[in-house]
Parts: structure tokens; sequence; C-alpha cells
């Protein structure tokens, strides 16, 4: 049975009396199919499977969505029970920060491209929490999605660079029937967004089709495919379109060939994010 804690002596507890190889899926709640994914392959890991479910105010700026991101812990713990999840850890604010951190964790150079743009404290808020949890929970595994690609990226390189001893997977992007990569914050789309959201997919589709018919042939060319198609579609805001070395998650340059293509674009008052993997001859 799942057993669901909140403070971090209940979590210690709960993991000693639970031998085995362990995995993490950390996540803000709000569960949904890409979630479940990455559960799903955390079982096929390991013995022990913990999530976490928090709401990391830390990664949020002040003008935010924090206070109206979707919470649903009953919901996500029913889901979690279904998956056979082991442990969910919910911890309180309270239980994460009793007070301001004080010592910080620099994300370094890539923290300030692309979604750090918009973004500047975000990642440093994250590889906070996500070391913190890696701390605390101790696994194995820790399966993140590629949803997230530069999440995922300065998470790989933190591992790395401060010799925390977890492997690091990545997870495929879920997408919705619709091709819609599955997000929290697609429940902020009316009907109509919903159909305006097909337009990052789409782009990269796009982007991809060229890349394999050889009419696409550099990053650059890449990028501009997929940036011409965001910017035809209606209700569609491009943010950016980068086309990224997939392994250092550094701007790609002309002799780049694993690329990964990038991009964010509003919604409505939404912003979306997706990417693909795409190599290039
Ligand atoms: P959250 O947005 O809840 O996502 C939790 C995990 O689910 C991340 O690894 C994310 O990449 C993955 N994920 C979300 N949607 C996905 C999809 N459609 N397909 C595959 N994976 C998907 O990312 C965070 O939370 C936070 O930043 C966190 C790492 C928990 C730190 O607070």
């Amino acid at each position: 049975p799942t057993e669901v804690v909140t403070t971090k002596a209940e979590l210690r507890a709960a993991l000693a009396i639970r031998p085995g190889r362990r995995a993490v899926v950390m996540t803000m709640g709000a569960l949904h199919e890409g979630h479940l994914s990455l559960v799903r392959r955390a079982k096929e890991l390991a013995d022990v499977v913990v999530v976490t479910d928090f709401v990391n105010p830390l990664q949020f700026a002040p003008d935010e969505d924090f206070d109206s991101y979707p919470r649903d812990l009953k919901g996500d713990v029913e889901l979690l029970r279904g998956e056979g999840v082991d442990v969910v850890f919910a911890p309180s604010i309270e239980e994460m920060y009793p007070r301001e951190p004080l010592v910080r964790i620099d994300p370094g150079p890539v923290a300030q491209l692309f979604e750090g743009v918009t973004r500047p404290t975000h990642f440093a808020g994250v590889v906070q929490v996500v070391t913190k949890l890696l701390n605390l929970t101790q696994p194995d595994v820790a399966i993140f999605g590629e949803k997230d690609a530069q999440q995922l990226a300065l998470i790989r390189t933190l591992v790395a660079d401060l010799d925390i001893p977890v492997r690091i997977v990545g997870a495929p992007i879920a997408r919705d029937d619709d091709g819609v990569a599955r997000s929290s914050r697609n429940a902020y789309l009316s009907t109509e967004e919903r159909g305006h959201a097909r337009a990052l997919v789409a782009a990269l589709d796009a982007a991809e089709q060229a890349a394999a018919t050889g009419d696409a042939s550099s990053p650059a060319q890449l990028a501009d495919i997929a940036e011409r198609a965001l910017a035809d579609a209606p209700g569609v805001r491009v943010d950016y379109v980068a086309a990224v070395d997939a392994s250092t998650y550094l701007p790609a340059d002309a002799a780049t060939r694993e690329i990964i293509l990038a991009l964010a674009a509003f919604v409505g008052p939404t912003r979306l994010i997706d990417n693909r993997r795409i190599e290039l001859e």
C-alpha cells in the first residue's frame, strides 16, 4: 500500500523499512499522464518508488503562478496508489524551508539562457529543491521528463559537477491525442486556445520533416523553419525558438549534429514549452 508522508522524519522512517533499489520521481503535483509515465519507468528501474509532490516556491518569480498553480494532493495520491507507488512525500513549505535558505546552488550560465531569459531565477530554485529532495530521498535513480529538456540538462550537470551519487534517467515526452505535450498548465487553456496550442508540436514536426528530407541541413535552418511555422499560427505568440547542443544545452553552432530544437510560446496568457531531439546528417 502507498504510504503518504509529509515530514522529513516520516520520510526517513518510511524509507528505512523498504529495502532495495530506490527510484524517485519529483513532481509539483496536479499529476497527469506525463508524470505517470515517469512513475512507470521508475517501477521498471527500481524495487521501491518514491514520488515527491511539492510546489516549490523558490522556482516561481513573484509575478508567476505560484498561488494559482493547480493543487490536488488527494487526486494525486489516488493516481499514485493506482500505479503502486510505495511512498509519496508531500511536505509543507515550512518543512522544506523552515527559513529562507542562505546557502544557494548556482546553476551556472545555461540557467540564464532560453527559459532563463524570462525566468532568471527559475533554475536556481529548481536545482536547490532537486538537491534537497535527492538528499532526503537518497535514490539510486531519479527520473526526469524530456518535456523540460533544459531542466533535465541542468540536473545532469548538477549531479556531475557536485558528484551527487545518483543516476539521472530521462523519459520521453508524453503527448495527448492531438500531439500537445501534457502539462499541468494545459488546464489553463480554453477550448479555442487548446486548438491553438497544437501549433507548438506542428512547428517541431515541420522542422523534423525538413531535416529528414534534407531541406534543413543546419541548426539555424531548423530553428528558422520552426519559428516561421509558429509565427504564422493563429493565437500564438512566439517567445523563443532555439537549436541547442543536445548534450550541453548551449546554443548549437553550424557543426552541431545532435540538436534539441526547443521552443516556448504564449497561447493566450499561458506560456507553453515543447522540444524535440533532431539529428542532422
Ligand atoms: P513538474 O512540472 O510537476 O514535472 C515533474 C516531472 O514530470 C518533470 O521531470 C517533468 O519533466 C515531467 N513531465 C511533465 N510533463 C511531462 C510530459 N508531458 N512528458 C514527460 N515528462 C513530463 O518539473 C518540475 O515539476 C519541477 O521543476 C521539479 C523537478 C519537481 C522541481 O520542483
